[in-house]
């Protein structure tokens, strides 16, 4: 893909997403981020605020009672809330790229009535249901199935990692139809939490974004009527990728912020503390990693807004979204590990979030696609 014909222009709506999405980060997240992370407390209270101030549905055409707003204002939103803390910004993620997006692209007029609206209203939240036990990068090797009884499909299988498990009423649960077309033969299906069958597994204890509820999900015999198929019989591995591609922007956003929140910190704290009767910011040696760290952050901040761009101007952005989910979350991973160093023994408590910022860090180089996949998929774009 080529920059040519980009604009990074931002309007006045853009940077008014941006301010109300800080605003909300550093009023309602940040007081609390930390007692959330340490017990493992889902944003329940601040997760409804997002949803009342549109936060969960943004990209969804009003229509459906979403924000009607660009891919540009979601990143935006995402760096915003990134920066305070990640694990509500996976929620908003989540349930505004795969599972909103998917829906509204490929949804059914009956689904999007019947789902979407109450899901970019944050009225109810959803879930993305690829992983497994076995299929985790090696996504087409699905052992969950859904086989054909005629009006319905019989669910059955196992989901691991499951983002919002707990908390959603909605899941897109992708599975395996027809075993011989291997990733032809696959699915995606819409769950209600609470259909006979559906079974919610123990809340996973995570290194970083502790406070989003990650779990397995298990389904028995769950009868799935085959008016809840996603797209036409067969789409449902292409219907994954694709959505996929979208979601990879978002998570891309999200390590942004999480460097780009790191680094405010470390800046502010550089000129707060002292040592050998200076400003530890008046040190080159830490002038150096905060320019390194600006550097980087930017070019991780081009990258995202790049994709963001192409997605909107409808150009194909799929090595853009690999490309800048790759660089931003190794950005993140090394830029919180530089604002630890920064703030020296008191970076290593959690008193001042950069801790907590590194081991959010980390899963953005795994989650949507390992680093690995990335390299993968940019590797397949660029020869084919
Ligand atoms: N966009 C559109 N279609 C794609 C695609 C993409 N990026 N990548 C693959 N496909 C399509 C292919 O075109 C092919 O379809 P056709 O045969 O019809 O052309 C089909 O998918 C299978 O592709 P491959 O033969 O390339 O399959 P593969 O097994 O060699 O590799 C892969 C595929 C890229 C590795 C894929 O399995 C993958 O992306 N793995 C990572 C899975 C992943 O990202 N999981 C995230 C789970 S959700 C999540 O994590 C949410 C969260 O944390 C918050
Ligand atoms: P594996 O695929 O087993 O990978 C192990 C290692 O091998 C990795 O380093 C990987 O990069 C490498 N590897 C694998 N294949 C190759 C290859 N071909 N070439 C080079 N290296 C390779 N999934 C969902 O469906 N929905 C969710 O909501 C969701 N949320 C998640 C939340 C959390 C907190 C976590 C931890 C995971 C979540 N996931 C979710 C799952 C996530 O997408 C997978 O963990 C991820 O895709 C990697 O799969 P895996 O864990 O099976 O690792």
């Amino acid at each position: 893909s080529s920059i040519e014909g980009l604009n990074f222009n931002l309007t006045e709506e853009h940077l008014a997403v941006k301010e109300a999405a800080r605003e909300f980060a550093q009023t309602e997240l940040l007081p609390t981020a930390i007692e959330r992370d340490t017990h493992s407390k889902f944003p329940k209270e601040e997760v409804k605020k997002m949803g009342e101030l549109g936060f969960l549905g943004m990209m969804v055409s009003p229509e459906y009672g979403g924000g009607g707003m660009d891919t540009v204002s979601y990143v935006l939103a995402m760096e915003e809330i990134s920066k305070v803390d990640a694990s509500a910004s996976v929620v908003m993620s989540v349930n505004n790229s795969l599972v909103c997006w998917g829906l509204e692209t490929f949804g059914t007029e009956e689904q999007k009535q019947k789902y979407l609206t109450r899901l970019a209203s944050g009225e109810i939240i959803g879930s993305f249901c690829l992983s497994e036990p076995e299929a985790g990068s090696d996504a087409t090797s699905q052992r969950t199935t859904a086989f054909d009884k005629g009006d319905h499909y019989l669910l059955n299988g196992t989901k691991n990692w499951i983002t919002n498990g707990g908390t959603s009423s909605v899941s897109l649960v992708v599975a395996q139809t027809n075993v011989e077309l291997k990733h032809k033969g696959i699915n995606c299906l819409i769950v209600e939490k609470g259909w006979d069958g559906f079974v919610v597994g123990k809340k996973e204890d995570k290194m970083g974004i502790r406070s989003s509820d990650t779990h397995s999900l298990m389904f028995t015999d769950v009868k799935v009527p085959k008016e809840n198929r996603i797209g036409e019989d067969g789409f449902g591995f292409k219907f994954a990728m694709t959505t996929l591609n979208g979601g990879r922007i978002g998570i891309a956003a999200q390590a942004l912020g999480i460097a780009a929140g790191a680094y405010e910190l470390a800046l502010k704290y550089s000129k707060e503390r002292k040592a050998f009767g200076k400003s530890i910011s008046e040190h080159q040696a830490i002038q150096f990693k905060l320019a390194e760290m600006a550097t980087k952050i930017e070019a991780a901040r081009l990258l995202v807004y790049k994709a963001a761009r192409l997605k909107d101007e409808h150009k194909d952005f799929v090595q853009a979204a690999a490309m800048a989910k790759l660089f931003a979350s190794e950005v993140a991973m090394w830029a919180t590990t530089e604002a630890v160093q920064i703030h020296g023994g008191y970076g290593y408590v959690k008193e001042y979030h950069v801790e907590r910022l590194m081991r959010d860090a980390k899963i953005t180089q795994i989650y949507e696609g390992t680093s690995e996949i990335q390299k993968l998929v940019i590797a397949r774009e660029m020869l084919k």
